[in-house]
This record gives C-alpha cells, sequence and structure tokens, in this order.
C-alpha cells in the first residue's frame, strides 16, 4: 500500500547514526521482547536514545511501540500516542513509527488504516524482523504489515539489549494452552510452545558468565512446561538445575496457574537455595461461581491449599496476585467471597483489575455485564482492604535482617534522602541508607545484609548500616558498563545470522 502522507528518510552517507526509542506496556513478556528489540536495533546500526529518554514518548529516527492488549484502555492510549507521533512525524523528516506486541497482534492492518502514518506493524512472533521491515518501508515507502501465527524463534535466541547488567530475564515457553474467557491472550499469543531445558540452560549459564546474578524465568503458564515434550515434572527439574549454577543468586519465575502448580515445583522451590521464596499466583477471583465462569478450573479451596503448602514449606514465602473485579455476572456475594479470600490469603501485594470487555473473547459476549459504577464500588473497597493487608504484612519484617541486591532506577526518592533502592530476596522493594561518600556505596547488583527500621504499605525502609556489603560480578558488570558505555558488552548474537548491513 502506498502512502501518500509517507515522507522517506534521509540517508545520507555520511548521515550519523539513526537513533531509537522503544516504548513498552504490558507485562514482562513484552518487556522482554523489548530487550530483543533493542537488541537487533543495535545490531543493524541504530542507537538508543539516551537511558532516561529511552522510554519515553517522543521523536526518534524510529520509534517502536510495544503494545498489550489486555484490557480496553491499551487501545485508546495506543490510537492516542500514534496521533502526537504523527505531529512528531511532520516535524522530523525521516523519522519512522513501527508498532508490535499484543496490539499489532490484535489489530494488524487496522493500524494503518486508522494511522497511515505507522510504518511497520510486526506482531509478536515476528520481532526478529523488525529492521528488515524498517529498511523495506523506507525503500518501498510504503507501510509494512507482518504478522504471522507461529513462532520461528524465541525471543531469547535473538540479539538483546538488556535494561539491567546483573538481572534477566529467561523465556522458557510462550503461548498458553488455557481459556480464560475473559483473557485475549490465548487468541494473540497462540499455544503454548516449550524452549528445551537445554537451551534454556545454556542461555542461563552465558548470562551468569556475564555477570548476571539474577534470572526470571517468563512464560504464561510456566507449571505447565514440560508437557509439549511429554515431561510434567520439567519445570520443578528447571528449577533444581538452576540450583547448580556457580555464581547465579536468585531465581524468579513468572507466572504460575492454580490448576496446574503441583507440590513437586514447591518442593524444588524450597529445597533449592538460590530460588527466591516469592510466588506470583493469580487468584483472579474468590467465587467459585466466578471461577466457573472465567473457564478458570481451580476452585477456591485448592487456591488456599495450595497456599497453606507453600507457606508449610516456606514460612517466609511472599506470595503475591492477580484479581478481576466486575466479571459478568459477578454479584456482591461473589465479590464478598473475593475479599474473603483476599483476607484470608495474607498476600503482600496484588495486581487489582476492573474486568474490561475485550471483543471476541467469550466473556465480551455475556449479556450480564456489571455497571461501571458497580465495579468502581467494589474496586475500591478490595484496594482498601489489600492495602492494609500489604503493609501489615510489611510491618511484620520491622526489626528483620534481610540480605538486599542493590538496584538502579527503583526509587525515585533515593537522591534526595541518600537511600539506594535493593529489593529483599522476597523481592521487596527496600530503601537502603548509604554512606556519603560515593566509593563507599554499594553499585546497582552488590548485595548486602540491612536491618529495616520503617514499613509502609509498598515499600520497607533500612536505616541500619549496610552488613557485609559483597562488591558482586553483577556490580562489576554495571560497574564495566559505567566505565565504558559504548561497549556492547550486553549485546548477545547467539548464533543467529547477522542481519546484512543497512545499505547507506
Ligand atoms: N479485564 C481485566 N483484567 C484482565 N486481565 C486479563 N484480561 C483481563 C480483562 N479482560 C488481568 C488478569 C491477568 C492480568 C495479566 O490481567 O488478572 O492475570
Ligand atoms: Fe503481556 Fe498479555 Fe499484555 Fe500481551 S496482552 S503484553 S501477553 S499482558
Amino acid at each position: 500500500m502506498l502512502k501518500p502522507e509517507y515522507t522517506p528518510a534521509v540517508d545520507a552517507p555520511s548521515a550519523p547514526a539513526r537513533s531509537y526509542r522503544v516504548i513498552t506496556y504490558g507485562c514482562q513478556m513484552n518487556a522482554h521482547d523489548s530487550e530483543r528489540i533493542a537488541g537487533l536495533l543495535d545490531q543493524a546500526g541504530y542507537v538508543a536514545l539516551p537511558a532516561h529518554e529511552h522510554t519515553e514518548i517522543g521523536p526518534a529516527d524510529v520509534v517502536v511501540f510495544n503494545t498489550c492488549a489486555v484490557r480496553e484502555n491499551a487501545d485508546n492510549r495506543l490510537y492516542g500516542n500514534l496521533g502526537r507521533m504523527a505531529t512528531f512525524k511532520k516535524e522530523h523528516p525521516g523519522m519512522q513509527i513501527a508498532v508490535g506486541g499484543c496490539m499489532a497482534q490484535k489489530d494488524r492492518d487496522l493500524i494503518v488504516s486508522k494511522a497511515p502514518w505507522v510504518d511497520v506493524v510486526f506482531g509478536t512472533n515476528n520481532v526478529g524482523s523488525l529492521p528488515i521491515l524498517l529498511e523495506r518501508a523506507r525503500i518501498e515507502q510504503a507501510s509494512q504489515v507482518e504478522i504471522t501465527e507461529a513462532l520461528q524463534t524465541f525471543p531469547s535466541n535473538l540479539p538483546t539489549h538488556r535494561e539491567l547488567d546483573y538481572a534477566a530475564w529467561v523465556s522458557i515457553s510462550v503461548g498458553c494452552n488455557n481459556t480464560c474467557t475473559y483473557c485475549i491472550v490465548p487468541a494473540l499469543r497462540g499455544k503454548e510452545t516449550d524452549r528445551r531445558p537445554g537451551d534454556i540452560l545454556a542461555e542461563i549459564q552465558m548470562l551468569v558468565d556475564q555477570g548476571v546474578q539474577e534470572i526470571t524465568l517468563l512464560g504464561q503458564n510456566v507449571n505447565t512446561y514440560g508437557v509439549e515434550f511429554g515431561d510434567r515434572g520439567a519445570f520443578a527439574k528447571l528449577l533444581r538445575a538452576c540450583g547448580d549454577i556457580t555464581g547465579l543468586e536468585r531465581v524468579r519465575f513468572t507466572s504460575p496457574h492454580p490448576a496446574a502448580f503441583t507440590d513437586d515445583v514447591i518442593e524444588a522451590m524450597a529445597e533449592t537455595p538460590n530460588v527466591m521464596h516469592q510466588l506470583h499466583m493469580p487468584l483472579q477471583s474468590g467465587s467459585d461461581h466466578v471461577l466457573r465462569a472465567m473457564r478458570r478450573s481451580y476452585r477456591s479451596e485448592r487456591f488456599h491449599g495450595i497456599l497453606e503448602r507453600v507457606r508449610a514449606a516456606m514460612p517466609d514465602a511472599a506470595i503475591s496476585t492477580d484479581i478481576i473485579v466486575g466479571f459478568p455476572g459477578e454479584t456482591d456475594e461473589d465479590f464478598e467471597q473475593t475479599l474473603q479470600a483476599v483476607r484470608r490469603s495474607r498476600f503482600t501485594n496484588a495486581y487489582t483489575f476492573q474486568y474490561s470487555i475485550r471483543p471476541g473473547t467469550p466473556a465480551g459476549e455475556m449479556a450480564n455485564q456489571v455497571p461501571h459504577d458497580v465495579v468502581q464500588e467494589r474496586y475500591e473497597r478490595l484496594v482498601a482492604v489489600q492495602d492494609e493487608i500489604s503493609w501489615e504484612e510489611n510491618k511484620l519484617l520491622l526489626g528483620a535482617n534481610v540480605e538486599v541486591m542493590f538496584t538502579t532506577g527503583d526509587g525515585r526518592k533515593d537522591q534526595a534522602t541518600d537511600r539506594i533502592s535493593g529489593r529483599a530476596r522476597d523481592n521487596r522493594l527496600v530503601h537502603v541508607r548509604v554512606p556519603s561518600d560515593p566509593a563507599d556505596r554499594p553499585r546497582p547488583g552488590d548485595i548486602g545484609e540491612v536491618t529495616i527500621t520503617y514499613a509502609a504499605p509498598h515499600h520497607l525502609v533500612a536505616d541500619s548500616p549496610i552488613r557485609n556489603l559483597r562488591r558482586t560480578r553483577g556490580g562489576d558488570a554495571w560497574q564495566a558498563h559505567q566505565d565504558q558505555p559504548d561497549v556492547t558488552s550486553r549485546a548477545v548474537g547467539l548464533g543467529i545470522p547477522a542481519l546484512a548491513p543497512r545499505s547507506r
């Protein structure tokens, strides 16, 4: 399709390298894909804008939106942002705009018909094609849409531009075989495909060799991992195998599903010292009637049984959840059951969502949608109950000694308060008082022990001195990257053929 609005890129041989930014919405899966998008663009000769600008809306030679489709406001936000981009594009001749991720997969050609100034639309399975599509759009002066149903390569097998030097995501499966009636994901990300354990462990080893100390295993439904290649115990085995990797300090995973969560995973978590006692276990609703209508095959009692067994094996486990309020047909009584389940579960943290109609999903067709004001009122009550619990759970840690891995960018007020943020082993956010001499301060990736002196609902503070501060390999990797920001030590190709050099 030839677009009258299309402005060709300036293509002088002496032109400076083209800049890019990647704006990401949605889950960790998308954040992980964004690292691959950036890695591919690096490899193709583009240059990332400085970190603080890189992820914000604004002009660049290439702006990539990696979108999420899980709730309706994502649609509105994307088209709003694309409208702003049209203005930037007029002011910056040659600028290109690409839209990837779940909205691209969902809306496909609709994106270029609604926003004809978009140059490239690429699906969740087409991340690897982005540089070529950008190039083709420039040469043909026409927008390119590439959406395929089948995955060609795991995102982890593409070059990467990792956000952090000391922590990384590793995808173990993509897609989802469940059919939750509210959810657009199965339609977008297809059936579950499992990556082979050897590939996963080789990638983790390579990351650890580069200074990574923390990995998060990613999948839409991690505990069905292995079903595709006939090993139902594969996820627990993978956790145990992570325990054998020297230098790997912290292993996390997200997300499991209560229906398929088996005790072998609990045992592997409890018995593998570097697997953290942190679990994200989506409840969605505390009412069995609503769970049935959601086509979630567990019931409330099974859910509580899992939490009890997890806590029996790991009394210090921090458990978080996802909850949807106002699913079609949810009555006051159903909602009361959700509140009861929340009180009983003692989550450290809950991601709460108002039900959002997703066209094409079974729940989107249900006649008994709950009025918005009812949903809003229930939602506010739920948030208030959970905030209270989060606070109480955090207060239990007052005076406790916790191990913190220092991070970058988690604490907006750090500079003003002489504190540096970090994550406890259970992933709680901790703001730690640090010495005033920069030489004595921990670097991102370093690990120390602190005593908790203050608890807020969503973070902890440790104004106690740091004990046993370890200067780690992860901190060294961060340091090396600061000293030589241009060294693409984090850009790794995994034997995937490099893209042809760009024609200039
Ligand atoms: N409306 C509201 N929340 C939703 N989620 C998924 N689909 C919807 C929807 N249609 C929530 C679920 C899921 C999280 C990622 O998003 O709680 O676990
Ligand atoms: Fe992630 Fe689902 Fe959103 Fe896609 S739709 S980005 S899989 S949360």
